[in-house]
């Protein structure tokens, strides 16, 4: 589709615009490492597909879009850890600690996180928020990303937590959420946070049972292939209820991404 096509190369245009965090050489070279790596862009993506769709400025979702993209690479550094999953390939490339060492990655993604919230506090890197309005958008990023968002979630995963669905809920969906949410805020729908948090944490669910089943992990091993498939075929009826309840006819882009998440398990 090419709209979304156009808005992944503005992404990926942003994000080196915005990339300028000061500080050491190697520190700033352990930061880009995972950003610019070739990633989906998927939570950009949504938060610019949802904001368009309520008639938001796409460059000011594009912005907000950028400072999750950065959260959730801090969280891939963090995760793939030796105290963590303990990966040594992320996207078919040493992961950052393998090619940093430990102690720079975890600082870098310590630094990631913080030069995201540097991003979004920055007025001029908005065109249409008032300052009351990016207050709202650290909040709500900010809410999703910590405890109460994905980084409550990693510990459930770490600590064994056995109800899937609250660990996906948090490590995941809740980065989602804060997309749609986001968008909400870039097009001064709050009147709409509520639905949009609930339609960010289905495409959220979504991409994880899919990235299981594909992952063989996960639901994959909890339900077996044919009920995890099963379950993500609710999921994906789900959403796109959740999505016309709220667009109507509108929002083929953000059908088409979710559409795209789906087609990968079918
Ligand atoms: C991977 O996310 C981590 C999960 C939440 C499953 P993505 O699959 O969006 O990772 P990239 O950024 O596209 O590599
Ligand atoms: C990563 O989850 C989720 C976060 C970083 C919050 P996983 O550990 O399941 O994902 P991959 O397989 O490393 O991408
Ligand atoms: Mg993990
Ligand atoms: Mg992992």
């Amino acid at each position: 589709m090419e709209r979304i096509s156009l808005w992944k190369e503005r992404i990926e245009k942003r994000l080196r615009e915005l990339f300028d965090p000061a500080g050491p050489d190697l520190l700033r070279e352990a930061m880009a490492y995972y950003l610019f790596q070739p990633g989906k862009r998927i939570r950009p993506l949504f938060t610019v597909a949802v904001s368009s769709a309520l008639g938001g400025d796409e460059e000011d979702a594009i912005t907000a879009g950028c400072a999750i993209e950065m959260i959730h690479n801090y969280s891939l550094i963090h995760d793939d850890l030796p105290a963590m999953d303990n990966d040594q390939i992320r996207r078919g490339f040493p992961t950052c600690h393998v090619k940093y060492g430990e102690a720079v990655a975890i600082l870098a993604g310590d630094a990631l996180l913080n030069y995201a919230f540097e991003v979004l506090s920055d007025r001029k890197n908005f065109r249409t928020l008032s300052g009351e309005e990016i207050v709202e958008l650290i909040g709500v990023i900010a809410k999703k990303a910590g405890s109460a968002g994905m980084v409550g979630g990693q510990v459930l995963d770490i600590t064994g937590e056995r109800d899937l669905e609250r660990v996906n809920l948090l490590k995941t969906a809740a980065l989602f959420e804060a997309c749609f949410m986001s968008a909400g805020v870039v097009s001064k729908r709050e009147d709409l946070l509520h639905d949009l948090e609930e339609a960010g944490r289905k495409v959220g669910l979504l991409f994880q049972i899919t990235d299981d089943i594909l992952d063989q992990d996960g639901y994959f091993e909890l339900l077996g292939e044919r009920e995890a498939k099963e379950k993500a075929e609710t999921l994906y009826s789900e959403t796109l209820n959740a999505l016309e309840e709220l667009f109507g006819e509108g929002g083929s882009e953000i059908r088409y991404l979710v559409d795209r998440i789906y087609r990968r398990i079918t």
